[in-house]
């Protein structure tokens, strides 16, 4: 019996250390040791084994399992620790290499401007309305004080679908909404693109955008325009900036102004930026007429308020010193990861 197992284990182990794969290993183990593998089946020979031999005999086969089990064992640690060599050797990393550059995203510069123009009205507690692009002639024209032959309906060349119905041509027609809604005070500013059938040029396209602003309350003055649009333009171009409100009209307002600011490349003495003005056209604003409240059911005799309307291309163009409009709408790359 002794013979027979040095036997197996002589031949266990010589197919052990001629293994050269870690599978193989788990094998042998089915082999010798599993279930149906070679040292079970000399257990399950006992009962021809004399019973005083056969504490001996099951002693002997204990044996030669743990000699088995720690050969292969130690076969096993040491392939995987060849395994683990193998794969560091090849997953070496060249960490003075130069990194691969990755592609970063730029906002457009629109994009930014709106989001300054947002952030500092959204600081004096306004909110930020949206309103629809295809509009009724009654909330672009007439609500606003702009009836059938009005000459500012003819100076807005206006992309008509039907007779009624347009693609807006300002963003005023969101204070009409906001206003018939009647949720008051009011305090809001509207962003979004307008149409008209403009040529395109350095300071023209068929499609552009407004910010537009509206405030209604009791009580509102011309102050408060003059000092809201003031604060404005100090947060937007810096604070030296300084503020001239000459009069205008728009058939909304009344009175109506438009905002120049000072020139904050010269700081208003005159450059080739300003054109030697010294002052820079910013916006158009102006206290609600009293016909366009009643016409949204509000009573101008309880409720005054102001309005402004700002082109966001005009800001952007500012800010960033660019001369011509075609290049905000040409998607050149070269142009825009500049921002
Ligand atoms: N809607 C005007 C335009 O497109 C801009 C404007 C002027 C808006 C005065 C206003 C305002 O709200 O009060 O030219």
């Amino acid at each position: 019996m002794k013979e027979k197992l040095d036997q197996i284990l002589d031949r266990a182990l010589s197919e052990i250390n001629s293994s050269e794969q870690l599978d193989k290993l788990n094998d042998i183990k089915t082999a010798f040791l599993g279930k149906k593998g070679e040292l079970t089946a000399v257990l399950k020979g006992m009962k021809d084994v004399a019973p005083e031999d056969r504490p001996k005999v099951g002693q002997m086969v204990n044996e030669t399992r743990e000699k088995i089990e720690s050969v292969l064992e130690k076969k096993k640690t040491e392939f995987e620790r060849k395994i683990l060599e193998e794969k560091m050797k090849n997953e070496v990393i060249d960490v003075t290499l130069p990194g691969k550059k990755m592609g970063r995203g730029h906002r457009h510069p629109n994009t930014i401007a709106l989001e300054e123009v947002e952030k500092i009205f959204i600081g004096m507690g306004y909110e930020v309305v949206d309103g629809p692009e295809i509009e009724y002639d009654y909330y672009n024209f007439e609500a606003l004080n702009i009836p059938e032959g009005h000459p500012a309906k003819d100076e807005q060349d206006t992309f008509y679908i039907n007779d009624k119905i347009l693609l807006r041509t300002q963003t005023s027609s969101v204070q009409v909404h906001v206003m018939e809604e009647g949720k008051l005070p009011i305090r809001m500013i509207s962003p979004g693109r307008v149409f008209r059938s403009d040529d395109v040029d350095a300071t023209h396209s068929p499609s552009f955008h407004q910010i537009e602003g509206m405030v209604i309350d009791k009580g509102i003055t011309f102050a408060d325009l003059k000092g809201t649009l003031d604060l404005f333009a100090k947060k937007l171009f810096g604070e030296d900036t300084k503020t001239k409100f000459r009069p205008h009209h728009f058939p909304f307002t009344e009175p109506s102004a438009e905002m120049d600011v000072s020139c904050f490349k010269c700081g208003g003495k005159g450059c080739r930026f300003c054109k030697g003005e010294g002052w820079i056209e910013i916006l158009g604003c102006g206290m609600v007429h009293p016909h366009v409240l009643e016409m949204s059911g509000l009573n101008p005799d309880e409720y005054t308020g102001f309005a402004f309307g700002v082109g966001l291309e005009r800001i952007a163009l500012l800010k960033y010193e660019i001369d011509d409009m075609r290049l905000l709408y040409e998607n050149d790359m070269r142009f825009l990861e500049q921002f």
